[in-house]
């Protein structure tokens, strides 16, 4: 956390290298989403003309794809540890009311992460790897002559099928870090979180990085 300014009231969440590589992949992310939309209805057409123009945006594209998928990897590694469901992580699921109406009293402590975000975190995982598989099958000219006009097809509905996924997944993801739990954006924008949103929304990861007993 050395790059992150520290100031007093302020608790360090993300690196200045972690933030970058989260702006990669959702810049990317966001390209991706709207060529392949093109591809897939006429009505969506238009957003080709992001990547210059409909020729552009079928080049493009997977190279994208593969710029993304490089630095999503990165993320997955770093953060693989502290996605893993713990049974703590099912009690809080089990105790929801209590979290939406704020009695944290009745609450498990919980880790840096929460179940949704966990469960997300797998979602993408999936996603990525079925995307980029199927992806590399049909990319023209390079690989798709290797497989047969099937698995073609095979892929061309399980990209669509991963895609869909993974943008309803990222809609919640979006939703949830600007509006549902507020104070979470400037973790991925400044880096930091106040101490009162740590100690509200994650008192085991606040414990362990900031050493407070209470
Ligand atoms: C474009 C809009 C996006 C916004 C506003 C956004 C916002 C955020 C914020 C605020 C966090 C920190 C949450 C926390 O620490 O509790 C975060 C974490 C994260 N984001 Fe995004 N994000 C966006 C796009 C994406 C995309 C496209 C992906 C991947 C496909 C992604 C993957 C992740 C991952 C893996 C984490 C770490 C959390 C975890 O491991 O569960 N984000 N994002």
């Amino acid at each position: 956390m050395s790059s992150t300014v520290i100031k007093s009231g302020e608790v360090p969440r993300y690196n200045a290298n972690e933030r970058v590589t989260h702006w990669i992949v959702a810049i990317t992310f966001l390209l991706l989403a709207a060529s392949g939309l093109a591809f897939f209805h006429p009505a969506f057409w238009f957003l080709t003309s992001l990547l210059g123009g409909g020729v552009w945006a079928r080049i493009l594209h997977p190279f994208i794809g593969v710029v993304m998928f490089v630095f999503f990897a990165l993320m997955a590694m770093r953060y693989w540890k502290e996605n893993v469901i713990q049974p703590y992580d099912r009690e809080w699921k089990k105790r929801l009311s209590d979290v939406i109406n704020n009695r944290d009293h009745n609450l498990p402590e919980i880790d840096k992460y929460n179940i949704g975000q966990k469960q997300l975190f797998w979602t993408m995982i999936i996603t990525m790897v079925l995307l980029l598989v199927s992806g590399v099958m049909l990319w023209r000219p390079y690989f798709a002559d290797a497989f047969s006009i099937t698995l073609i097809r095979v892929a061309a509905v399980v990209h669509a099928a991963s895609a869909f996924v993974l943008i309803v997944g990222i809609v919640v993801h979006i939703y949830s870090a600007i509006f549902w739990v507020r104070g979470s954006l400037r973790a991925m924008t400044r880096g930091t979180v106040t101490h009162a949103w740590a100690k509200h929304h994650h008192p085991l990861w606040y414990r362990r990085v900031t050493g407070s007993t209470k």
